[in-house]
């Protein structure tokens, strides 16, 4: 994605860093291979994982990690369903114990990045997004150029476009919420000004089918393409915006629960798909040293998740003050919500960072929706940050997907217990 944007965004040296160098390295000789192909114009391609060299002087952090990996996320997501629960990376008890095993990574390795680059933007698509974003915005109050951020609306509007004929880039859109909580008030036409979502809509509730296929990788497996064409059915019982797919998660859990395999989750469903074509893919490349000419071929055009964080990355560097989504401070935003609150929110973003753009007061429905998964999510970063377990059990209480106080505790000991190595000092 770098390389498809190397006019839009032009770079000196791109350095990838990781923990783990056995995945390291098959991602890194890859990179060599695509890099003297399609990016020769690079002064500089190193892949290390030594921190002390990845973090000097870095302009742009573009960050993911996912502590545990993707071990752990197969039991955040089958150790919910064991008591019935939604059993989800980012939602619910899984999404929980997700985030209290990434915050304490992100938070050393963002002090880290700042020691040694104090003025890097540092974008950031780690996970449980929501969780995350209210634990940097308490460690790090000021530092405007920590951006939380989300690829989900915007793969969400890239179908949209298709329903309708048209492209994301074709309109801008106005959105609220918490991170995978959240709606699209409108898409307006970027040359006309006309609101787009009452075409979406009609498409949606008129039986529009998401199927197999495209750019986008999510709709490449089942699950996914399951979880798109459930927005239909979230719009007809709310019709007033159109929905975030993961509210099928907050607002269905029981429909969830009972169509997942309890044997075999999304985890699994990445481990024999994604993961494997991805690497099985970059090691035939380096086996034949080269991307062109070979199946492998780069496409341009290809890919969501990463083209959302390069372009905003772009707009930064050139100040282009678009509209991004991004995970931020209400700050009055949204008048009738807690000014303190992360939400997500149509941003313009520029070269000063972003700049949320005010609403009208939101409904009682909506505003009872956020803030109770608010209070939730407040709850998990105060019993992390404490060491305070009632804390933890008052927030998963409070998480839709749970609700019932003896399946709440039943979950967090079965968490617990999974997330020994990782939760450290938490119940010592
Ligand atoms: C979307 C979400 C991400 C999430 C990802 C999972 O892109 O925005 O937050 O991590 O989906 O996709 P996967 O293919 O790993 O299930
Ligand atoms: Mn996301």
């Amino acid at each position: 994605m770098l390389a498809d944007n190397k006019d839009l965004f032009p770079l000196k040296r791109i350095c990838l860093y990781d923990i783990r160098s056995e995945h390291q390295d098959i991602v890194g000789e890859y990179g060599k291979i695509l890099v003297r192909e399609y990016y020769p114009e690079l002064e500089e391609f190193i892949y290390t994982t030594d921190e002390t060299v990845a973090f000097e002087n870095v302009d742009f952090a573009l960050m993911q990690i996912r502590a545990g990996m993707i071990e752990m996320r197969e039991k955040d997501e089958k150790i919910p369903l064991k008591h019935g629960c939604v059993g989800q990376e980012t939602c619910g008890t899984g999404g929980f114990a997700y985030g209290l095993r990434s915050v304490p990574e992100i938070i050393d390795l963002i002090k880290k990045i700042r020691k040694q680059s104090p003025e890097a933007w540092i974008l950031n698509y780690s996970n449980p997004a929501a969780i995350v974003a209210e634990a940097t915005k308490r460690v790090f109050p000021d530092d405007y150029r920590i951006m939380n951020i989300c690829d989900m609306p915007i793969s969400i509007m890239d179908q949209f476009g298709k329903l309708i004929g048209c492209t994301r880039y074709d309109f801008e859109p106005r959105y609220f919420g918490l991170n995978h909580f959240g709606w699209f008030t409108h898409l307006y036409d970027k040359k006309t000004g006309e609101d787009l979502v009452p075409k979406v809509k009609e498409k949606l509730l008129n039986g529009h089918v998401f199927e197999k296929g495209g750019e986008d990788e999510h709709l490449w497996d089942k699950s996914w393409i399951e979880t798109y064409n459930f927005m239909s059915n979230i719009l007809r019982d709310f019709p007033e915006y159109l929905p975030n797919t993961y509210l099928k998660y907050y607002l269905y859990p029981n429909h969830v629960v009972n169509t997942s395999n309890p044997e075999y989750t999304r985890a699994n469903e990445v481990m024999d798909g994604k993961s494997k074509r991805t690497y099985n893919m970059m090691r035939e490349v380096i086996q034949a040293g080269k991307l062109k000419g070979t199946k492998h071929e780069i496409k341009p055009g290809r890919g969501v998740h990463a083209r959302y964080i390069v372009e905003l990355a772009a707009c930064i560097a050139n100040h282009k003050n678009d509209i991004f989504l991004i995970i931020t401070k209400n700050n009055g935003t949204i008048p009738n919500i807690d000014p303190d609150m992360m939400v997500e929110v149509a941003c313009r973003v520029g070269i000063n960072g972003a700049e949320p753009l005010s609403m009208e007061p939101i409904g009682t429905f909506y505003k009872g929706m956020m803030e109770n998964q608010y209070a939730y999510e407040k709850l998990t970063v105060d019993g992390l940050f404490e060491q305070d377990k009632q804390k933890l059990l008052e927030a998963l209480v409070l998480n839709r997907t749970v609700v019932d106080t003896d399946t709440a505790k039943a979950v967090l000991d079965d968490l617990i217990e999974a997330n020994k190595d990782y939760w450290g000092k938490l119940f010592q």
